[in-house]
């Protein structure tokens, strides 16, 4: 006899958690709005702090406000000495994910006493401490994986330029910054900031429902969203590409192996759980690729690979009786390659663009007083009672 049971409902597909006031997606019309605005308008005209503020406060700033909140995080970029130790206790081959997210974690030991869910005053200043250092650590996770050494944020640059600057300079020589590569990487950016009740933003408010302060939630977030069905896809695409072009195998024989399911190997970046139809955010990535390779002067055969992959499954009947369409996963991958990221830090690119919406979630959740701790049930199928032998 089932208890307090309601209704099965495997990956949640039925069940809405919440109300939000932030996010709205019609995926059968391929529609994304943050707080009402479409996503190519502030792709194309706004800043990613700019957006952050939208996402986390509802309005789009004033000039001041906006000056404020970009100057409180450049006055809060750098990592204590500690937290930077706590890099090279780990392998230097180790999964940039993996650090960042447990980098996150430890984050929190600095502020003990200080991220009380409960006080503004922390829950504002934690919103300002993980903007302005999950960059930080994201770039450090990647100098890392590569062996180099760590550079101090330059706080005269601004939240892009600085992090292109952690990620690819060296101590001996002066960065410059190439401006085409910094709008280009602020627009992907901006296209990740939030996608409402995702898999990660719904274990940081999951996790965020129990109290726990802001760096345990984001922290889960980013473990949730390592994974490849979610943003460790973008990485995924670029090594199912690698994989195909080092084969030799057609693209059209590797698609028939994905309708076949042989192995269970899947079109990765294809496919969504909410989107019938073209993700916004693809078609909006898909048109940048051509541009951002043709300015950054790359000329990668994977981007060919990938369109000709993309034009043989939306053509295909498999793929079209089940609304697969690519997502943004899809094509990002192929630009950040160009720009230099190697692709185990692709991931922890997405963390650091859905940052902002995750911080919005959790506290919009912590505002609302209807909100409680977030309990699914379950459907028992194990034993009945059973007598232990005595
Ligand atoms: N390749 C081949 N078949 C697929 C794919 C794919 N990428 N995606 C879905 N299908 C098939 C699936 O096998 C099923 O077929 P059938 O009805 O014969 O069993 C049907 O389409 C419905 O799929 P589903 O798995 O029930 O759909 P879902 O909503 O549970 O999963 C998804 C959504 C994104 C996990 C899935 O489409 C997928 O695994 N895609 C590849 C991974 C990927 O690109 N993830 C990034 C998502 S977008 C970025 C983000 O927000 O994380």
């Amino acid at each position: 006899k089932q208890t307090g049971y309601t209704a099965l409902d495997y990956g949640f597909v039925n069940t809405a958690a919440t109300r939000s006031d932030i996010t709205y997606i019609d995926g059968e019309s391929g529609i994304l709005r943050y707080r009402g605005y479409p996503i190519d308008q502030l792709a194309e005209n706004a800043s990613f702090l700019e957006v952050a503020w939208l996402l986390i406060y509802g309005d789009l700033p004033t000039e001041d406000e906006l000056a404020d909140f970009d100057e409180r995080i450049r006055r809060h970029t750098l990592l204590h000495e500690d937290l930077k130790r706590f890099f090279s206790a780990l392998p230097s081959g180790a999964h940039p994910m993996a650090v960042l997210s447990s980098a996150t974690s430890a984050l929190s030991t600095f502020y003990e006493g200080k991220t009380d869910p409960d006080n503004p005053e922390h829950v504002e200043t934690n919103i300002i401490r993980l903007l302005a250092k999950l960059p930080v650590i994201a770039a450090y996770a990647h100098k890392t994986s590569i062996g180099q050494a760590f550079l101090y944020p330059d706080n005269s640059l601004g939240y892009v330029e600085n992090f292109l600057r952690l990620n690819f300079g060296v101590m001996s020589e002066p960065y410059e910054i190439d401006p085409v590569m910094a709008r280009a990487l602020e627009r992907l950016l901006i296209l990740h900031e939030d996608h409402e009740q995702n898999a990660s933003t719904s274990t940081v408010r999951l996790v965020g429902s129990t109290g726990a302060d802001q760096f345990a939630s984001v922290s889960a977030g980013i473990h949730a969203l390592s994974g490849p069905l979610h943003g460790g896809a973008n990485e995924a695409v670029l090594q199912m590409l690698g994989q195909i072009r080092e084969s030799g195998e057609s693209v059209q024989r590797f698609v028939e192996r994905v309708k076949n399911k042989e192995d269970g190997v899947k079109l990765m970046g294809f496919g969504h759980r909410v989107y019938k139809n073209y993700d916004p955010r693809a078609k909006i990535v898909k048109q940048s690729a051509d541009e951002v390779l043709d300015q950054l002067g790359v000329n990668d055969p994977l981007l060919d690979l990938a369109k000709e992959l993309e034009e043989i499954a939306l053509n295909d009947e498999y793929f079209q009786s089940r609304n697969l369409y690519p997502n943004v996963d899809f094509y990002t991958g192929v630009i950040y390659k160009a720009m230099g990221f190697p692709t185990r830090v692709f991931t922890v690119l997405f963390a650091i663009g859905r940052l902002p919406g995750w911080l919005a979630q959790w506290r919009e959740q912590n505002l609302d007083n209807k909100s409680k701790i977030g309990r699914p049930q379950q459907l028992y199928t194990g034993e009945p009672e059973r007598r232990y032998p005595a």
